[in-house]
């Protein structure tokens, strides 16, 4: 943590005069203008810049609508098209034949496409849909691999007003079939197959299976697009390639002109209770804040090559891929692969053939590369050219001072800024993070509010702690891109995001202390069941659900997180079965049978690192699942916790030899 504790001044990075002659936001001073100005007037600071940002078909007449709160609606009245303000006028700006998206395929080949290439693609993707009877406000699931093709298919649904939910592909028939059925969606797109590390992985077949599950009803078509050319199997009367639906199909498409309120997106997310929920995003709101802070975080200018590493599967890849970068007629690299193929160098590689200028990516991809460099001097990143770098971000999880010092100096070569951006799938865009050219640097902090963003560390009633205590992060004003509902759930919405006792502020569910002296904002990991597994969010009880649904075996079951040098959090699975505890083989093979079970259940990201056998799990007299009790285990702790209340003090230390 770097909340300076009085002994052990942090580090601190002050921007460069370069950095800070040439940035949007330009030094210190420029930064506090702008939050006093937010603070003066916050409505009318946001009026200003959506003015300013976003090409508004009818021009909003009002700002903020609180009358139903905590269900904000920004620029309600105004009306805009989220693919128009992406493509449309980037083009008719004289953008047309400027590089968009460099896209790098898993085998290396590199294609690319103009502002003008991906607008005619995009219509005719929207006309395709079109044609299959999708109109305004009918949920369209996308199931893609990392391409050309998804950031289309995103932008073709919100040029007719569809509102897209991107499953990730790494997500089981389970999960898929989940999402497909909470949303209700008409159409899936997805592909035959995806390439990943040299190895062709079924998509198509997975939503094959999805459906077979039912519960998918609501859905009258399958696009397919043909990535790798591998066998699927064919229902003609609802399968469509995505080739044959192209066909013929023109090249414009009229937008859908759609209130700034109209639901963009659908994102699924883990929280610490029930099934994923779906975030809602708005279209105006939203698109400003993903434009505002690829301009100001990522200080994004005409000649900046971007890549953002994420897949577009989870909101990084919505905000800093398909939206934010081409809101702003950026160009950007976009990667089917994965870092480690075919070597660990590829990362730095790319940076090196593409002359990547700014270049965001993960916590744990950091720490694994670092990793893999020092066991393997070839795919050191001082082997390569990464002189064009100028700015680093960094994203998902926090990140530790080793990690950030080691890509300062390695990547950025010492020079470039990192802007580590503290945000959530329910904000939209970046909430807590240096300004390149304003903020100096402390690793292991995102430093200071985003313009705008009123975040506050309180404990439980909503007051705020002093600096140096820890507490409660909250935002305590609505902001344009925040979270508009959890689809077909407001219940919920209001429970896991503005709980009565907290003043009406937002919840973000993490945990953060801002340093006594700075004011800088750390977050210390989050305060409710979720974990963060190498900055992919999962739910403890999603998984345990999925462990217990393994009826033949399993009795019971408590996930908890442990630290993990890689990963961040990994993820520990205490487990009783409906046998007697096994031991040596026969527990290891168990282990591996219920990996995979969670694995077909959710996907391969959930499968549980550990799994102990207990013959019980800590309860209290009431029955209770005693969790920080499981975590001490799971960390190798010595128990120092009161066990008193504890109905089987015995089972724990049958659950801490079970290593
Ligand atoms: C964590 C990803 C520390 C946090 C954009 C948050 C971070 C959750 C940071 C959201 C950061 C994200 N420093 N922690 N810079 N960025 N987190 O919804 O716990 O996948 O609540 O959004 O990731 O994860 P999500």
């Amino acid at each position: 943590m770097s909340a300076s504790d009085g002994l052990h001044e942090p580090k601190i990075y002050a921007p460069s005069e370069a950095a800070v002659r040439s940035a949007h936001v330009s030094g210190m001073p420029a930064y506090q203008a702008l939050v006093d100005e937010a603070n003066a007037d916050h409505q009318a600071f946001w009026a200003r810049l959506a003015r300013e940002h976003l090409s508004w078909k009818t021009p909003f007449t009002k700002v903020l609508d609180d009358s139903e709160a905590p269900f904000f609606k920004w620029f309600e009245d105004g009306t805009l098209n989220v693919s128009y303000n992406c493509l449309d006028r980037n083009v008719e700006a004289g953008l047309g034949g400027k590089t968009a998206i460099i896209f790098e395929a898993d085998d290396g080949t590199v294609t690319r496409a103009t502002y003008s290439d991906l607008l005619s693609r995009t219509c005719r993707m929207a006309n395709a849909l079109r044609e299959r009877g999708v109109s305004k406000g009918d949920r369209v699931v996308i199931y893609m691999p990392m391409s050309i093709e998804g950031v289309v298919a995103m932008q073709a649904c919100a040029r007719i007003g569809a509102t897209h939910s991107v499953v990730f592909g790494g997500f089981s028939a389970q999960s898929l079939r989940d999402r497909v059925n909470d949303a209700g969606a008409v159409m899936l797109i997805t592909a035959d197959e995806q390439a990943r590390g040299g190895k062709s992985l079924p998509l198509k077949a997975i939503v094959d299976e999805a459906i077979a599950l039912g519960g998918c009803e609501s859905l009258k078509n399958v696009i397919v697009y043909k990535r790798t050319g591998g066998q699927v199997a064919w229902d003609a009367k609802r399968d469509v390639w995505l080739h044959d639906a192209l066909a013929g199909q023109s090249e414009t498409c009229e937008p859908e002109w759609v209130s700034a309120e109209h639901p963009l997106f659908l994102l699924y997310t883990s929280g610490s209770t029930g099934k994923p929920k779906g975030v809602q995003h708005s279209s105006g709101g939203y698109l400003l804040h993903a434009a505002l802070t690829t301009k100001w975080t990522f200080d994004l200018k005409p000649d900046d090559v971007f890549w953002c590493t994420a897949d577009i599967g989870w909101v990084t890849g919505h905000t800093y891929i398909t939206y934010g970068p081409l809101a702003l007629g950026g160009t950007e690299v976009v990667f089917e692969g994965i870092p480690t193929y075919p070597d660990a160098g590829r990362f730095w590689k790319m940076i090196q053939d593409h002359k990547v200028t700014i270049f965001y990516t993960a916590p744990t991809a950091i720490r694994s590369l670092i990793k893999a460099a020092e066991g393997n001097a070839a795919v050191h990143p001082d082997r390569y050219d990464l002189s064009s770098l100028r700015l680093l971000g960094s994203v998902g999880e926090p990140i530790n001072p080793a990690a950030w010092e080691w890509y300062h100096q390695h990547i950025g070569g010492g020079r470039c800024p990192i802007v580590d951006t503290f945000w959530q799938t329910e904000t939209g865009g970046h909430m807590i993070t240096p300004l390149p050219g304003a903020t100096p640097l402390v690793p292991g902090s995102c430093t200071l509010p985003f313009p705008g963003i009123d975040a506050a560390v309180v404990d439980e009633t909503g007051n705020e702690v002093p600096n140096g205590q820890g507490g409660i992060l909250v935002v305590r004003k609505p902001w344009p891109s925040m979270i508009r509902n959890i689809y077909g759930d407001p219940e919920r919405f209001k429970k896991s995001y503005y709980p009565p006792e907290l003043k009406g502020y937002y919840l973000a569910g993490d945990g953060a202390i801002r340093d006594a002296k700075t004011g800088y904002f750390t977050i210390t990991g989050r305060i409710d069941d979720v974990l963060n597994v190498s900055g992919h969010r999962m739910g403890t009880m999603e998984i345990e659900s999925a462990l217990v649904s393994h009826t033949d075996l399993v009795a019971e079951a408590a996930v908890v997180g442990r630290p993990d040098e890689t990963t961040g959090e990994a993820i520990c699975a205490f487990v009783v079965l409906k046998r007697p505890r096994p031991t040596g083989d026969e527990a290891k093979k168990i282990a591996k049978e219920l990996r995979d079970w969670v694995g077909k259940e959710i996907g391969p990201i959930a499968k549980p690192k550990d799994i102990r056998f207990g013959d019980n799990l800590p309860k209290t007299r009431s029955g209770k699942i005693m969790r920080r009790l499981l975590r001490s285990i799971a960390k190798g702790e010595q128990i120092t916790q009161d066990t008193s209340t504890l109905e089987n003090p015995a089972i724990l230390a049958q659950l801490s030899e079970n290593n």
